[in-house]
C-alpha cells in the first residue's frame, strides 16, 4: 500500500482549526478508504476469510476506535456471529484461543493499550487483523493481516475523519462477511457530505446551547448507541462538558433521576426502533428536559415542540456515517463557544504510548 500525502494535510489552509478542516475532509476520506480497501483485495479477502472462519471475533480498541468497533460488533452480533468487543486496557478480562480472530482497530497504530492486547492475544495463538490509518506502525507490523483506512494525517487530537473512515471500512468488511450487496456503499461519500451541509446549522445551535450546561445525555438505540457514545466522548474531550451516553431504554433505570427542567438530552435516531425512541423522548420531555433529535433517514416526529433534524441516507445501513458529522460538529461548536482550542484539548494526547 502506498499512501502519499501532500502538504495540505498538515497545514491549516485557511481553516480556523484542524478539527473543522478534518471534519470537512471526512467524506473524501470515507470514499478513499472504501476504494483503497477494495483495491487491496488480497488483504481484504484474507481478513474476511479469517473472520468468517473464526470461532469468536474479538474486537480490541481504545477511545473513538472502540466505538467504531462497536458498530461492527452490533452488525455481526445481529447476524448471529460471536463477537466480543474489548476495551484494550481491559483485555485481561477475555482470554483468546487459536480459533479466535482478533481485530485491532487503531487510528495511530501505536496506542500502547491496544498493542499490548495484540501481543497477548497473539501469544495465545489468535490470528490478528489490524485496521490502522498509518503505514509501518507497530500494530500493523505485529498483525497477520494489516488493513488501512485512508483518511490521511489527522492533526486534531479528537478523532474525526479517521472515525468516519473506520466506520466506512467496517461497514464494507461486515457487508462482505454477511454476503450483502455492496452497492449501497457507493453513496457513502454523498451521505456524509450532505449530512454535513444539512446539519451544520442545527449542530452549531445545539453546540452553543449546551456550551452553557454542566452535563448532557446522548441517547439512542441499537447501532446508534456507539454513535451516542462517540458523541458523548467528543463533547467531553474538547468542550470539557460532562456527558454520558445510554441506550435510551436504559435511561429510565437511573440516569433519568438527574433530568430536570432544561437538562440537555440529544437523541440519536438511526431509523430503527423509532416508536420506542419516541416514547423515551416523551419521558424526557415530560420532565421538561431540553431535547434535541438528530435522525438519519427516518424521523421520530414527536408531537411536542422538540426540534428534529433529518439527514438523508440512501440506505439505513449508512446511518452511522451520516450521524458522524453532526455529532462532531456539536462538540466543535460547543468548544468554540467556550473558547477552548478544539485541536489541543487539555490532558489528552493524540497517541497514548503509555499504559
Ligand atoms: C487517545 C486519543 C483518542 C483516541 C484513542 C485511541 O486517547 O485521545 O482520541 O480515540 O487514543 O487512539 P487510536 O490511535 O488507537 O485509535
Amino acid at each position: 500500500v502506498i499512501q502519499q500525502f501532500d502538504q495540505s494535510a498538515t497545514s491549516l489552509q485557511g481553516y480556523e482549526s484542524f478539527m473543522i478542516k478534518e471534519i470537512r475532509e471526512s467524506w473524501g476520506a470515507v470514499k478513499d478508504t472504501i476504494s483503497g480497501l477494495m483495491e487491496d483485495s488480497a488483504n481484504l479477502g484474507k481478513a474476511v476469510k479469517a473472520l468468517d472462519k473464526a470461532r469468536r471475533i474479538l474486537i480490541v480498541a481504545a477511545g473513538t476506535s472502540y466505538h467504531a468497533g462497536l458498530i461492527f460488533a452490533t452488525r455481526l452480533l445481529r447476524a448471529g456471529k460471536t463477537v466480543i468487543p474489548i476495551i484494550a486496557s481491559e483485555h485481561d478480562t477475555v482470554k483468546s484461543g487459536q480459533d479466535d480472530v482478533v481485530l485491532v482497530i487503531s487510528q495511530s497504530g501505536e496506542t500502547m493499550d491496544s498493542l499490548l492486547a495484540l501481543k497477548d492475544y497473539k501469544a495465545q495463538g489468535s490470528f490478528i487483523i489490524s485496521l490502522t490509518n498509518t503505514l509501518g506502525n507497530s500494530i500493523s507490523s505485529y498483525s497477520n493481516v494489516s488493513l488501512h483506512t485512508r483518511a490521511g494525517p489527522e492533526i486534531g487530537v479528537a478523532a474525526t475523519k479517521t472515525f468516519t473512515s473506520q466506520v466506512g471500512a467496517l461497514l464494507l468488511m461486515s457487508s462482505l462477511l454477511l454476503g450483502e450487496n455492496l452497492d449501497y456503499l457507493k453513496e457513502a461519500e454523498n451521505v456524509v457530505s450532505s449530512s454535513f451541509s444539512k446539519s451544520i446549522g442545527y449542530a452549531e445551535k445545539i453546540g452553543i446551547e449546551i456550551s452553557r450546561k454542566q452535563s448532557v445525555y446522548y441517547l439512542s438505540k441499537g447501532i446508534g448507541v456507539p454513535m451516542a457514545m462517540e458523541g458523548a466522548l467528543k463533547i467531553k474531550e474538547i468542550a470539557y462538558i460532562h456527558s454520558e451516553a445510554y441506550p435510551a431504554g436504559e435511561s429510565k433505570h437511573g440516569p433519568i433521576a438527574l433530568v430536570e427542567r432544561d437538562f440537555p438530552v440529544i437523541f440519536i435516531n438511526t431509523g430503527e426502533h423509532v416508536e420506542e425512541l419516541r416514547n423515551n423522548l416523551k419521558e424526557m420531555e415530560s420532565r421538561k428536559a431540553r431535547a434535541y433529535v438528530i435522525s438519519a433517514g427516518v424521523e421520530i416526529k414527536s408531537d411536542t415542540e422538540v426540534k428534529e433534524i433529518l439527514v438523508n441516507v440512501s440506505d439505513q445501513r449508512l446511518a452511522p456515517l451520516a450521524l458522524a458529522p453532526p455529532l462532531q460538529l456539536i462538540a466543535y461548536y460547543a468548544a468554540k463557544e467556550r473558547g477552548t482550542n478544539p485541536d489541543r484539548p487539555r490532558n489528552l494526547a493524540k497517541t497514548v504510548t503509555v499504559r
